[in-house]
C-alpha cells in the first residue's frame, strides 16, 4: 500500500481529495492546522481499511515542513505521493494589507510548498518513483489587482512545477500542477471574496467536482491540469490578450458586484 501525505486536508478541496486517495486505499498523513477536523476526518476515513496518521501544525511557520519530514521519516513512513495543497488568499490592496497577511500567503503557498517538495523528493527519486501534484489557481496566469500577493504565489506554483516535471521526466516521478477556478470552500470566507463578482456572477464550481478533476490529472501524472471548460477557457485567454487589458479585467472580476 503507497502513503500519500496531503496538506489542507481538513476542509474544501483537501478533504475531497482526502476521501477519493481513502477510497483508492492509500494511507494517509493528513496535515492541517485544526486537530479536531483532522482527528473526526481521519476516523471517518479509516472505515477504508487503511493507516490514517494525523499532524495539526502551522505550514507557514518555517521549521514545519522539516519538523514533518523528520517525524515521518523516524516512524519509517515512506511518502509515494505528496499533495501540495494547504494555501489561502487575502483581499485587498497591497499598500494596505497587514505584513502577516503578505508573509503568511508568501509562506503557506509558496515556502512550504517548495520545501516540502524539496524534501520529500529525494527518497521518491531513490525508490525510482513518485507522484507530487501542487495545488495552484487559474489565478496564476495573469496578475491580480486586490490580491496581487495571492496571485504572484500561484503563478510561482505554476512555473515552479512545471519547470521540475520537465526535470524529473527521467526519474519516474511527475509533478503535476493542479489549477482550480472559484470553488465552494472556505477559501472565499477566509479570503474575504464571496461579493466579488467572481463568485457572484461568474459562478464556483463544488469541491467535489474539483477534487476528481485533480485526482484523476495526478493519477494520470498530467503536468498540467485546469478544472472546468470555463476556467480552460480563460486561462488561455490570457495568453493573447494584452495584458494591462487582462489586468483591468482581472481587477474587475475581484471587486465587488453591485448586489
Ligand atoms: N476555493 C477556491 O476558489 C480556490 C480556487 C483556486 C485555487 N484554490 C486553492 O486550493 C487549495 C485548497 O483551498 P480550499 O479552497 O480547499 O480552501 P479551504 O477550504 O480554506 O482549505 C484550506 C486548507 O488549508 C489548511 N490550511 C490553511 N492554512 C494553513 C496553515 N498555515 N498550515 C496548515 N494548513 C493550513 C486549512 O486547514 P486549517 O484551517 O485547519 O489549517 C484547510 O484544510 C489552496 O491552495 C487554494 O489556494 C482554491
Amino acid at each position: 500500500m503507497s502513503t500519500a501525505l496531503l496538506t489542507g486536508a481538513s476542509g474544501g478541496i483537501g478533504y475531497e481529495l482526502a476521501k477519493l486517495l481513502a477510497r483508492d486505499r492509500h494511507n494517509l498523513v493528513l496535515v492541517a492546522r485544526s486537530a479536531d477536523k483532522l482527528a473526526q476526518i481521519g476516523s471517518e476515513l479509516q472505515v477504508h481499511g487503511i493507516a490514517v496518521k494525523t499532524v495539526a501544525l502551522d505550514l507557514a511557520s518555517m521549521p514545519a515542513p522539516k519538523f514533518l519530514f523528520d517525524q515521518l521519516r523516524g516512524e519509517n513512513v515512506a511518502v509515494d505521493i505528496l499533495v501540495n495543497n494547504a494555501g489561502f488568499g487575502a483581499y485587498g490592496e497591497f499598500a494596505r494589507m497587514p505584513e502577516e497577511e503578505i508573509l503568511g500567503q508568501i509562506s503557506l503557498n509558496i515556502t512550504a510548498l517548495t520545501e516540502l517538495t524539496r524534501l520529500f523528493l529525494p527518497p521518491m527519486i531513490a525508490r525510482g518513483g513518485g507522484k507530487i501534484m501542487n495545488v495552484a489557481s487559474v489565478a496564476g496566469f495573469q496578475p491580480g489587482p486586490l490580491m496581487a500577493v495571492y496571485y504572484a504565489t500561484k503563478a510561482y506554483v505554476i512555473s515552479f512545477s512545471e519547470a521540475i516535471a520537465n526535470e524529473l521526466r527521467d526519474y519516474g516521478v511527475t509533478v503535476t500542477c493542479f489549477c482550480p477556478g472559484a470553488t465552494h470552500t472556505g477559501f472565499a470566507a477566509r479570503a474575504a471574496i464571496e461579493k466579488s463578482r467572481l463568485f457572484k456572477q461568474f459562478g464556483a464550481m463544488s469541491a467535489e467536482k474539483v477534487a476528481r478533476d485533480g485526482y484523476r490529472a495526478l493519477l494520470e501524472g498530467r503536468t498540467m491540469a485546469i478544472s472546468g471548460k470555463q476556467n480552460w477557457l480563460l486561462a488561455q485567454s490570457t495568453r493573447f490578450a494584452p495584458r494591462k487589458m487582462v489586468t483591468s479585467i482581472s481587477r474587475w472580476v475581484a471587486e465587488k458586484a453591485d448586489s
